[in-house]
């Protein structure tokens, strides 16, 4: 199978330039200059468009089983609306239940995202700790290239990752090379505030982001950074929605620190106003954790990814519809947590980033494609367009349009939260292992396409970094002994 996209503009994460792009046995075989296609192969006309690396999602969640119902969206049709949208890879989760074995869970989830049609890899969460959880993290580095462990700080009661936890997964992860990534909310305060809101009377969804507020993010942002900083292990922050979170990254990065923060394309454009709408559907649909912030808090997020202080963009894709949202009729902590977005991160983030001058072409790569590559150790597998690369590519026409809406989405949820945005900049093709996925509107997907991605650790890398309470340990006092 070979492929030639003639005429485009290559936009690479460092630069854009004039090439045709030739893909053969699901690579990326040739850029250059004139490039001719062999005979049978297969031409894209990319003239006035972009060749961009194809979108990584490094935060999905398909058939999430998930406070008390499972996600609508499974793998196949998560991965086949991603590559409608121009996603060609994800970075879904392994959630084990507590006391769960991890193995156990791993392989349900592989099983699971046998199904997809793109490109996937797992993070896996650590929500208890036993000397099992401790072996288990070194077999899923060693033998199934998982490099990176997720802590929930929120969610008590159920997959919350308390201090220990924190503590003892990131010193097991120090020492196997791994990430460490956390959702950052302070569990405790969450549960206390929710008690407190629901009992003044408040039960419908504007009771959610109460009890939510930024400060609880920024107490855990703050206080995973600081485990990290004293165990010497790098930290990924997920879907960073407010000002505290964001502050607490930049001022540890500011003192060099290896901390990475992720935003969701939701959090960047919609605001806290949809939890108050009086329709309890629309608002339920938004009901989501951390929750939709005021405008203020959108501002500072565009500045933190402008300014490389956030590096990704992903979308925490979770779907539930509304006869799953409506077991929380009653009370707002029932409502299942979670939106979709996979399908329209890319050109969400093209209009409201490219189109306003707040991103360059090279920096929507950057932040759609390339850092998340680059920070999870898949680069330059994913996030090129490179000879050797995977051909896992967007053709993206920068005057083309549409409007997004849950009647034509290809998602499996019955709502979506940008509903009605006319976007321009979309792809008008998708290349998935060199096989155009996406054109003229159309899906062209198999199911079980999808490749699990391994991902190898850091450790040759981790060896220079030091655990700082060693570094900095003072000596023991010398002491002459006290007479008998
Ligand atoms: O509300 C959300 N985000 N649901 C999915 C689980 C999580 O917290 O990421
Ligand atoms: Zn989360
Ligand atoms: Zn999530």
């Amino acid at each position: 199978m070979s492929l030639l996209i003639r005429g485009g503009t290559v936009v690479n994460a460092d630069r854009a330039f004039r090439a045709d792009v030739y893909c053969e046995n699901g690579k990326i075989a040739a850029v250059g200059d004139n490039l001719e296609a062999p005979a049978g192969a297969e031409v894209i006309d990319a003239g006035g468009q972009y060749v961009m690396p194809g979108g990584i999602d490094p935060h999905t969640h398909m058939q999430l089983p998930f406070m008390g119902t499972v996600a609508s969206e499974d793998f196949f049709t998560g991965t086949a609306a991603g590559l409608a949208g121009g996603t060609t890879m994800i970075i879904d989760f392994v959630i084990p239940n507590p006391q769960q074995p991890l193995m156990e869970a791993y392989r349900a989830w592989r099983e699971w995202a046998e199904k997809s049609c793109a490109d996937y890899s797992f993070h896996v969460a650590i929500t208890w700790w036993d000397d099992s959880v401790h072996r288990d993290m070194g077999t899923l580095t060693r033998e199934h290239g998982v490099n990176s462990f997720k802590h929930f700080m929120a969610y008590k009661g159920a997959i919350m990752a308390d201090d220990e936890v924190l503590v003892n997964s990131f010193l097991r992860a120090r020492e196997l090379g791994a990430i460490c990534t956390v959702h950052a909310e302070n569990g405790e305060l969450v549960f206390r505030l929710q008690q407190e809101i629901f009992e003044r009377g408040i039960t419908g969804p504007e009771g959610h982001p109460l009890s939510r507020p930024p400060e609880v993010e920024g107490e855990a942002a703050n206080r995973a950074i600081r485990i990290a900083e004293v165990l010497g292990v790098p930290l990924y922050v997920v879907h960073t929605s407010c000002r505290q979170a964001l502050e607490a990254i930049t001022r540890a990065r500011l003192e060099g620190q290896r901390v990475f923060g992720e935003v969701l394309a939701g959090h960047l454009v919609i605001d806290d106003s949809v939890y108050r709408h009086p329709d309890w559907s629309f608002a339920a649909a938004h009901v989501m954790s951390p929750p939709f912030r005021s405008k203020e808090h959108q501002d500072a997020l565009w500045r933190g990814l402008q300014a490389g202080t956030l590096q990704t963009t992903a979308t925490d894709h979770c779907c539930f519809c509304d006869p799953q949202k409506r077991m929380g009729i009653d009370d707002f902590r029932k409502i299942p947590n979670g939106t979709a977005g996979i399908e329209d991160r890319m050109s969400v983030l093209w209009h409201h980033g490219v189109n306003t001058g707040r991103l360059t072409p090279s920096e929507f790569v950057r932040v759609t494609s390339t850092n998340a590559a680059q920070i999870f150790n898949i680069y330059p597998r994913k996030g090129a367009v490179a000879a050797g690369s995977d051909a896992d590519l967007v053709v993206w026409d920068p005057q083309g349009t549409r409007t997004i809406s849950a009647k034509t989405h290809h998602q499996n949820i019955d709502f979506n939260i940008f509903e009605g945005m006319t976007v321009k900049g979309i792809n008008s093709h998708t290349v998935s292992q060199g096989k155009v996925v996406w054109k003229d509107g159309q899906l062209d997907v198999e199911k079980g396409a999808g490749r699990y991605v391994d991902r190898p650790t850091f450790a040759p890398f981790y060896e220079a970094l030091k655990i700082k309470a060693e570094v900095e340990a003072p000596e023991p006092v010398e002491r002459a002994k006290a007479a008998e």
